[in-house]
């Protein structure tokens, strides 16, 4: 099995085989529950998390594989020096995955390049989270029966949000995205996302300040939090946490079949009333994400989900 370090890594058609095995894995659940009989997750986490790493374990439990690893890195050797390269090549001997949590970019890359194992990355600082991107595409394919020929809203922190680099990246892949790009100037999206926009004729963007404004114009709103933990300057965090609140006075102002996405945790971007609106996606992409992490594991230890018939690649 290979690495997923980024998306970039697996071929448009794989990605949307596991998003197809996603939902057989949701209709077969008898079924596929000894796939991964005898498999040994490790998940190391450096950084906090709830839906990521609880999901990452779920899904090879219910694969019927076992969970090992840490979460919060001040148990692990790493408060001793160890470096991630002979982190993962210790933690290879051990199991058959590994998932990488970490504050830095290039974290999960340097991991996959030490491991003898695949490495999947869970989140490399402001870079990538490209399971996250899995349960996005997961969500609008359920929502939209397409993942193409949408106009996407991504709103709040567009530097730091991983998440949003990640989707944009695969987004451009499958084409036909109007992107508008809604962040605070201090917020703005990396050149390197932009750039990526760019080289895609069918794609295109803009970038705006105000939600009010736009937000009858979309499919998808993709609403993120302010990522505290990446700011150098507290004064600048508490002066931008709060630029954009989705609430249902705003909502008033959206198609009525639009999506409202969030990969959580929220802090106060989404009102809670929300929750209760049609529109609200955010708790369905939490359930994708068992369900695609399900997909990729099973995937990268090689192990076939009995009576899966694989997509058709005419079909996609
Ligand atoms: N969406 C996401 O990555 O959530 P956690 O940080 O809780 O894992």
């Amino acid at each position: 099995g290979k690495s997923v370090v980024t998306l970039d890594g697996l071929s448009t058609n794989q990605i949307l085989d596991l998003l197809h095995k996603a939902e057989y894995i949701d209709s077969h659940r008898k079924e596929i529950a000894h796939t991964c009989d005898g498999r040994v997750l490790a998940t190391l986490f450096y950084e906090p998390s709830t839906r990521t790493r609880l999901s990452f374990e779920t899904a090879m439990l219910r694969l019927g594989g076992k969970v090992i690893g840490f979460a919060g890195a001040q148990l692990a050797s790493v408060t001793k020096g160890e470096s991630i390269a002979d982190t993962l090549k210790t933690v290879s001997n051990y199991v058959d995955v590994v998932a990488i949590r970490h504050p830095k970019e290039g974290a999960a890359l340097v991991a996959s390049r030490a491991a003898s194992v695949p490495v999947i990355n869970a989140g490399d600082g402001g870079h990538m989270h490209p399971t996250q991107t899995l349960a996005d595409l997961a969500t609008l394919q359920s929502r939209f029966g397409r993942i193409t020929d949408l106009t996407v809203g991504l709103c709040g922190d567009l530097t730091f949000g991983r998440t949003v680099h990640s989707l944009i990246e695969t987004l451009c892949r499958f084409g036909n995205v109007r992107f508008v790009l809604i962040s605070p100037d201090e917020l703005k999206t990396p050149q390197y996302v932009i750039d990526r926009i760019n080289a895609t004729d069918s794609c295109s963007y803009v970038e705006v300040r105000d939600l009010a404004s736009v937000i009858g114009d979309l499919d998808v709103l993709y609403m993120t939090r302010v990522q505290k933990e990446r700011f150098f300057n507290e004064d600048d965090y508490l002066r931008l946490r709060d630029t954009y609140i989705l609430d249902e006075e705003k909502l008033q102002l959206a198609k009525p079949s639009m999506a409202v996405l969030h990969p959580l945790p929220r802090v106060n971007e989404i009102a809670v009333d929300v929750d209760d609106d049609p529109r609200a996606a955010y708790f369905e992409q939490v359930k994708n994400g068992m369900l695609v992490r399900m997909a990729l594991e099973s995937t990268v230890v090689g192990d076939e989900l009995p009576g899966y018939e694989p997509l058709n690649p005419k079909e996609v």
